[in-house]
């Protein structure tokens, strides 16, 4: 087992995220603002009449404060809406922060199935580029290729490896992102609900990977919209509600909380109340969505 401490005898923090707000800028917002001539009538007004301006604030991430460790699996749970993959996207540093700080240890994976591949490309092209964009040297991409492969699963039933990726299926192209992902050490990584596509064989494997992830010392966390997934990976939980932190501690006391607050450990949430204004974040929680 990898020493944690650094010899120090403390936990090494990787992720510290300090009083984080994130707020989404949307354009061209409200009733008839979407038209070509509302746009229009916007740039002629452009200067004259700010408030008319169509900009509506998303307050997606509200006050979120936590440290995470070397050696933490650390559960990202929450209703649809509740910013989740904001958080992880700024920890990635992807997103920009309007209030706090984000320090990470090294550059933080993100893998999720937004996660750029080229659709153009057959699965093997995205493999080796995949590889390279992660600092993978060829050698060492060749060497992994196959295994990257065969935990895929993309070749199960033909040979889709050497297709264009637009021929895949959602979950196909998502099974071959994590694996991509999956084949390379990260000292930070971030899995955006990627277990959730595939088979259980698949999910198996990628719960299996985590953990292998994590004995060798990196940090990893997780969004599933299992809570199975969360309980067999994960050994902390961040509960986020609405952009808040809502509790952080071990998986089992939130996912018992959580569970108590959506109705259920199949994670059906309450109705969402009506927005409370234009800086709203939730949503009702119903089928595992999509995007993410
Ligand atoms: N690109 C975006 N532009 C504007 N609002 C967004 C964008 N992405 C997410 N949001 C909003 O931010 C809030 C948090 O979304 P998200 O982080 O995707 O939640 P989760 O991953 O927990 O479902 C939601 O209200 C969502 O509508
Ligand atoms: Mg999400």
């Amino acid at each position: 087992m990898a020493d944690l401490t650094e010899g120090t005898g403390e936990r090494v923090p990787t992720v510290v995220v300090d009083g984080v707000d994130i707020v989404y800028r949307v354009n061209g917002t409200g009733a008839g603002r979407g038209s070509a001539t509302a746009a229009l009538h916007r740039v002629l007004r452009r200067g004259k009449a700010g408030k008319a301006s169509g900009v509506r604030r998303v307050h997606a991430v509200r006050g979120v404060s936590f440290v995470a460790h070397r050696g933490e699996a650390i559960g990202l749970i929450g209703t649809n809406g509740s910013g989740k993959s904001t958080l992880l996207k700024a920890i990635a540093g992807l997103l920009p922060v309007e209030r706090g700080r984000v320090y990470t240890d090294g550059q933080p994976s993100l893998l999720g199935v937004n996660a750029a591949l080229m659709n153009d490309l057959t699965g093997e092209r995205n493999v080796h580029l995949g590889g390279l964009a992660m600092g993978m040297s060829r050698a060492q991409i060749k060497e992994r290729y196959q295994e990257i492969v065969d935990f895929s699963g993309i070749n199960e039933k033909g040979d889709f490896i050497t297709l264009p990726m637009r021929t895949y299926s959602s979950g196909m192209a998502a099974r071959l992102r994590f694996s991509i992902a999956a084949a390379k050490d990260h000292d930070v990584l971030l899995v955006d609900e990627a277990l959730a596509t595939g088979d259980r064989s698949f999910q198996k494997r990628s719960e299996r990977r985590i953990r292998e992830l994590r004995a060798r010392a990196g940090t990893v966390f997780l969004v599933s919209h299992s809570n199975k997934s969360i309980r067999d990976t994960c050994e902390r939980v961040l509960w986020l509600e609405r952009g808040e932190l809502r509790m952080d501690g071990p998986a089992e006391d939130v996912l018992k909380e959580y569970e108590r607050f959506t109705g259920g450990p199949d994670r059906k949430a309450p109705r969402a109340k009506p927005a409370a204004g234009p800086d709203s974040t939730a949503q009702p929680d119903s089928a595992p969505s999509p995007a993410c």
